[in-house]
């Protein structure tokens, strides 16, 4: 059954109903295409072009066409060409012809745009809530070693000691924006299009502001030609789900580098791990992997229908199908990867020994000795030279700086002697810490007490303040 064969002699070839179905994969929206149905029958009532008996009939056709639909005893056929095309022969299949006066006053243009706004807003609350459980899961573990020390690392390579919690937290400050910019995409997204006919509006008595208000919206899209030509709302979409997928992808690489036996800074727990089907001993990160390879395809996504609206003229054009599986796949990758990723998460076990006795591993600390030599009065352009030159004596002596001695310090500079006769600047530097004072990785945290600093108090704060933000959400 096709919506659209007046004016056409023969049928279509089998080539083009192949390549112009999508059926198979829009009849997701058949629920949203109901609701909107509803909508329109309610405002084609008001309009006087339904009567009282004819909307009852249209109303308990579309709910017992809802139930069928979830049943599974109506289904959708390749002949249907898409969702629309399907409800309208369940409608008919009810109601006989009065089920054809729907469509007055409406195109599958302003409906398939309607449709997947509607699908997208209800899903996103779900997407949400799962990232919501992730930040969750992220707030606990930290909350837990907060004061736990570990390597702080840039180019991969150990730079600071760290709070491990404080490393945990900044993996939800990302998603924590996330869930912000999808509450401020749903704002835009809260506009229909349902109205707006096939681009130019309809010459009947329609209301699309009372059918946006029934349908959830904000507000009617205020041109009738950029209601069904816009697909920002799914590309802003995609641009989200992307930088998602890209957050996600970071932390599955941190996970599978804490989870080696080079790192060994976690145990994933047995219900989120592999094994191989060869090697026996093996355990692997394939949650953390597949969080990581999967943002390759919602980037796809997000590029695939960049690239399909670009150029495009005004108004609906058929290129617009394209943009359903990319927004589809997305909602499902998401769905599907976060509370794996949340699981994992939760579940793991860190192993806090081996975290703190790394901590100071690869002279960490040096930063540290070069400050407390700033704090002594020492230019930083000469604290950070005599370090450097400890650092290279340690390495030649094979020692590292926890070991060193009074005598050692003195051999490499004047700057590391606190004595009168060193270099140490007189005047009142009450609480400056003696030089092996400083060399301790808990001293190390503690000191960096500034708001956003890596201190466990201040990680402390910082989760507070998460808390109430992830509250909020
Ligand atoms: N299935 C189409 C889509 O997804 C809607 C149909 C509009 N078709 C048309 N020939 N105007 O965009």
């Amino acid at each position: 059954m096709r919506l659209w064969g007046g004016r056409f002699e023969g049928g279509p070839a089998d080539a083009l109903t192949r390549l112009s179905v999508s059926v198979q994969f829009d009849w997701r929206l058949a629920p949203y295409d109901l609701l909107a149905s509803r909508a329109h029958a309610r405002v084609l009532h008001r309009a006087g072009l339904l009567s009282e008996a004819e909307l009852e009939r249209m109303l308990a056709a579309l709910d017992d066409l809802e139930l069928a639909c979830k049943s599974g005893d109506f289904r959708p056929v390749v002949a249907d060409e898409d969702v629309h095309t399907a409800l309208e022969r369940g409608l008919l299949e009810r109601l006989g012809s009065l089920g054809g006066k729907l469509r007055a006053g409406r195109s599958r243009n302003d409906q398939v745009a309607t449709d997947l706004r509607l699908y997208l807003r209800d899903h996103v609350r779900s997407i949400v809530s799962r990232l919501v459980e992730l930040e969750t899961a992220l707030m606990s573990q930290a909350e837990e070693h907060a004061a736990t020390a570990a390597p702080g690392m840039t180019h991969l390579q150990h730079a600071q000691p760290v709070s491990f919690g404080h490393q945990l937290l900044a993996h939800v400050h990302p998603i924590a924006r996330d869930v912000d910019r999808l509450r401020d995409w749903d704002r835009r997204a809260a506009v229909s299009p349902l109205g707006a006919g096939a681009l130019a509006g309809s010459s009947l008595p329609l209301d699309p502001q009372a059918v946006a208000e029934e349908l959830g919206f904000d507000s009617a899209a205020p041109n009738s030609m950029d209601a069904v030509a816009d697909r920002d709302f799914a590309a802003e979409f995609l641009f989200c789900a992307a930088l998602i997928g890209v957050h996600l992808s970071r932390l599955g690489e941190e996970i599978v580098l804490w989870a080696s036996q080079e790192f060994h800074w976690i145990e994933m727990d047995d219900a989120y791990s592999t094994g191989s089907s060869i090697m026996p001993q093996k355990k692997n990160p394939d949650v953390a992997e597949l969080a990581r390879g999967k943002s390759g395809r919602l980037i796809g996504n997000l590029v695939s229908l960049l690239t399909t609206l670009k150029g495009l003229p005004l108004t609906y054009n058929r290129d617009l199908q394209e943009d359903k599986e990319p927004v589809f796949d997305a909602v499902d990758t998401l769905l599907l990867v976060l509370p794996a990723v949340s699981g994992l998460v939760s579940t793991m076990r860190v192993n806090t020994a081996r975290l703190e006795s790394s901590a100071p591993d690869g002279f960490a600390l040096a930063t540290d000795l070069a400050e407390l030599l700033v704090r002594r009065g020492v230019p930083f352009r000469d604290a950070h030279e005599a370090v450097g030159h400890l650092v290279v004596w340690c390495q030649v002596n094979d020692t590292t700086f926890e070991k060193l001695t009074e005598q050692d310090l003195a051999k490499i500079s004047p700057h590391f002697v606190e004595t009168p006769g060193g270099a140490a600047v007189p005047g009142d530097r009450g609480g400056v810490p003696g030089t092996l004072d400083v060399l301790n990785v808990q001293g190390a945290l503690a000191s960096r007490k500034a708001h956003g600093g890596t201190a466990p108090d201040r990680v402390r704060d910082q989760l507070t303040a998460l808390r109430e933000i992830v509250d909020g959400q």
